[in-house]
């Protein structure tokens, strides 16, 4: 099957080049600098050690704006809402050969086809590569990374790169960890520039994938006990219906764990998992994709790394896997290695990777993330949009909501107002990932630890408009002033999120958070997707259209409980959409019967 791409017009020119530019040499004042991001203090637990060792370079990333602002979330809708008007032509190969015009859901954009969606202007690449020349940078040092949307000058010194973005770069460490970071708390940006750059890296984002609150939390016992309400592959199959399911398209399907900060999986506490609770399934494997040197190492697993990787496929299994290792110290800064001084936020390090890979497993589960304050604004907005890209190309990116109700700690903001909010996490508020909440006991209530809210970056996404306002009419005044009522809801889903039996050096151990509901729920978009490709059928791609359209008939309403948090009694999971529990927990037959099915027959 062929989808001829149709190609996008730009609706709007966003750039233009001046007028008189041919005529008088280009030569924009670079001195004439403004502010792009700035911390009126430096973020949370991170402490100044002082400036580098001198003749430390570092590589900077420069997110650069594409031509066509909304291209690409307009592809996004186009692909993944079932509903959208929006035609293709698609080609029936032989024998038929005929072309048939098919509404272009499903038409997943290739790796190309995304690349030329987010290009920049070339005029907005003369600028950023003028600047460059300007101070003495090498056009040898500078190449194109996400399809040509960012660029990386490799080998800046440090006091280079103070010169060039206005910067104090310094060594800041971690109070909980020591783990040594060189960044600066504000840069700026010739205002020529600022129109042409959306945000440079690395420079102001302190967020550390060694926070140890997202580690699940859990503790080991040596045997099984009697208890019947821990939470097993056969409980879970059972409640959310997918135990008659035979995957048959496990040719093609796949489903790909993330794995962060050291954390690995054992084979042999995999296999004794499946061994005890899916005697059906012989064999479970998986590949292993060691992202820049992650070190990977089975022999010391993580706690994190098992469980995610005992649910999905204590889920899915026969489905084939991937766990993708990404190293949390990727880079050596200092020559001799005396400093250990990482200079990759492991988000844009993976998506970086997984952006240039010619082949995706269809459907993600990450258990990983961080309040969302503590990501600068065009940091999230950039990685976000490269969700937003491997949506478009038809991957399904599931993310943990976070378990610490509507906010952890005292819940101030951090930018020196130190007002009270309820605090949400990132890259669950990227409105291009599906983001999974939890529940517990069976009937389902709320897990009061899951978290959700409002995004204070993102912009409410059409599609849960009718859900949000929905749970506003039901909320009425309650936490008015604590949460943005304008912005992005989350979670989208959930499903159980306590007392999850896994095996952990050869030992049972027990475990609680959106860790364990993410691969859950990851597990069954795999089975469905499965189902789509057994039927020659697209898959499922960006999810959220889909689930708060057709498929919220598929999900188990959860209608009590509530998520506390920053000393309030946080929201309450109410009928229909709600920030605990999202649309529900999923029921795997009903889901099947509300598949979408975008290709004509004759
Ligand atoms: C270019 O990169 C090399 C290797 O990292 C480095 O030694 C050199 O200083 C860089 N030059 C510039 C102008 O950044
Ligand atoms: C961090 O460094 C301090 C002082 O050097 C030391 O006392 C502490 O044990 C270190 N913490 C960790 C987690 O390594
Ligand atoms: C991974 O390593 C390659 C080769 O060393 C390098 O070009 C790339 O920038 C690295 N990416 C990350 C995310 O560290
Ligand atoms: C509320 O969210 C919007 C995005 O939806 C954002 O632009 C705005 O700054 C947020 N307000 C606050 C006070 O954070």
């Amino acid at each position: 099957m062929h989808y001829l791409w149709l190609s996008v017009l730009c609706a709007l020119v966003v750039i233009t080049r001046p007028l008189d530019s041919a005529a008088t040499p280009f030569a924009p004042n670079w001195n004439n600098m403004h502010t792009k991001h700035r911390w009126n203090a430096i973020p949370g637990k991170w402490e100044s050690i002082g400036q580098p060792p001198v003749g430390i370079t570092i590589d900077l990333r420069i997110a650069l704006k594409p031509h066509c602002e909304h291209a690409l979330t307009d592809a996004i809708y186009e692909v993944s809402n079932p509903n959208h008007p929006k035609h293709v032509l698609f080609f029936v190969p032989p024998p038929t050969q005929v072309t048939l015009l098919r509404c272009r859901y499903g038409a997943y954009l290739s790796k190309e086809q995304v690349a030329k969606l987010v290009a920049p202007h070339p005029y907005t690449l003369e600028v950023v590569e003028a600047w460059l020349r300007h101070h003495g940078v090498s056009p040898s040092n500078v190449s194109t990374t996400h399809g040509g949307n960012w660029l990386t000058v490799t080998g800046v010194p440090v006091s280079k790169a103070n010169e060039l973005l206005g910067a104090s770069y310094q060594l800041y460490r971690y109070a909980g960890t020591n783990e040594t970071i060189l960044r600066t708390v504000g840069y700026a940006l010739p205002v020529a520039l600022h129109t042409h750059v959306q945000t440079v890296a690395p420079t102001t984002y302190f967020g550390s994938p060694l926070t140890p609150r997202e580690r699940p939390r859990g503790h080991r016992v040596s045997a099984l006990s009697t208890r019947d309400d821990h939470v097993t592959p056969a409980v879970l199959r059972s409640l959310y219906n997918s135990v008659t399911y035979q995957p048959a398209a496990t040719e093609q399907n796949m489903i790909g764990v993330t794995g962060f900060s050291g954390q690995y999986v054992s084979d042999e506490d995999l296999e004794l998992f499946m061994a005890l609770f899916r005697s059906d399934a012989n064999d479970p494997t998986f590949l292993v994709i060691d992202v820049n040197d992650s070190g990977y190492d089975p022999s010391k697993p993580g706690s994190e790394a098992n469980l995610d990787m005992q649910y999905t496929q204590g889920m899915a299994w026969p489905t084939p896997h991937v766990f993708y290792s990404m190293g949390g110290v990727a880079e050596e800064f200092i020559p001799d290695s005396f400093i250990p001084v990482n200079t990759n936020e492991p988000f844009l390090g993976w998506l970086e990777v997984m952006t240039r890979l010619e082949d995706l497993p269809q459907t993600i589960s990450t258990s990983y993330g961080g309040d969302e304050q503590t990501f600068p604004r065009d940091y999230a907005t950039s990685v976000c949009e490269l969700f937003g890209q491997l949506g478009a190309r038809g991957i399904s990116v599931l993310f943990a909501s976070g378990d610490e109700g509507v906010g952890g700690g005292d819940c101030r903001k951090n930018d020196g107002t130190g007002v009270v909010q309820f605090q949400p996490g990132f890259p669950a508020t990227c409105p291009w990932v599906t983001s999974v909440g939890g529940t517990m006991r069976r009937p389902e209530v709320a897990a009061p630890f899951s978290s959700g809210g409002f995004s204070n970056v993102f912009k409410r996404p059409i599609y849960q408009t009718d859900a949000v306002l929905g749970f506003f009419e039901q909320l009425g005044k309650q936490h008015a002033g604590l949460y943005n009522a304008s912005s992005r809801g989350f979670p989208d889903v959930s499903a159980q999120a306590r007392r999850f039996t896994i095996i952990h050096d050869n030992e049972f151990m027990f475990l609680r958070g959106t860790s364990c509901s993410t691969p859950v729920v990851a597990g069954i978009i795999s089975l469905l997707n499965d189902y789509q490709l057994s039927k020659n059928r697209p898959v499922l791609g960006f999810l959220n259209p889909w689930l708060y359209g057709t498929a919220i008939q598929g999900f188990n309403d959860i209608t009590s409980g509530s998520n506390p948090g920053c000393g309030t009694d946080g929201f309450s999971a109410v009928p229909g959409w709600d920030p605990v529990t999202g649309l529900g927990t999923p029921d795997f037959q009903r889901l099947l019967d509300l598949l979408p099915n975008p290709i004509p027959t004759n």
